[in-house]
């Protein structure tokens, strides 16, 4: 068998290499004479890939893991924990208890013109009718919340979360915390 005599002399030389330093005792002397412990060692050298082969993987992971769609889901998390503080009394899972054709859902804002960022940012800042508004310089202060003002970034949150929410017909956000 040529070609098995030929990979047992690189694949042990490769075990040796790669597990040169933390074997401990030697113990690679029979390798040529028996054919069975020569099986034990190449599935000793597929073993010893394995801890190159996960840190290759740990060293490689950041790359395969999108940054980009986790800083998204980060938002979406603080998006929604800021919505279930501030707007979840009368816009629970995007309804409005208050007004039922100004519900947060995609065909009510079109119809309402308020489908874009800009004007979803516009309503929650200054208010609009019996919603009030939570800008940090909402006026008149009839029209303005009585309770805690949000800051400029967060209202820009909630308006790109209420938009995504509405683009995707209000799916329900799982483990928002607190
Ligand atoms: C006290 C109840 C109340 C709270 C709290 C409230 N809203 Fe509203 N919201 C309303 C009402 C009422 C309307 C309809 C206003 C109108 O069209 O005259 C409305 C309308 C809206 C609209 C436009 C919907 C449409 O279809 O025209 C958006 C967007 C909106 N609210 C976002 C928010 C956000 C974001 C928050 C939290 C920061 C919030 N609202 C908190 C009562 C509320």
């Amino acid at each position: 068998m040529p070609l098995l005599s030929m990979a047992s002399c690189c694949i042990n030389t490769k075990f040796r290499l790669a597990t040169k330093g933390n074997e401990k005792g030697g113990g690679g002397g029979e390798i040529q004479s028996h054919p069975a412990p020569l099986l034990n060692k190449q599935v000793k050298f597929v073993k010893s890939l394995a801890p190159p082969l996960m840190a290759t993987l740990v060293i490689l992971s950041p790359l395969v893991n999108d940054p980009v769609s986790l800083g998204q889901t980060i938002d979406i998390q603080r998006g929604a924990r800021l919505f279930s503080q501030a707007c979840i009394g009368c816009h629970d899972a995007g309804g409005n208890v208050i007004q039922p054709g100004a519900t947060l859902f995609i065909k009510d804002l079109q119809r309402n013109g308020v489908d874009t960022e800009e004007e979803i940012y516009r309503v929650t800042y200054f208010g609009k009718g019996r919603m009030p508004g939570f800008g940090e310089n909402c006026t008149p202060r009839g029209q303005c919340t009585f309770g805690a003002r949000l800051q400029d970034e967060e209202i820009k949150l909630l308006a790109e979360f209420v938009k995504s929410q509405a683009d995707q017909g209000w799916p329900k956000i799982e483990s928002i915390e607190d």
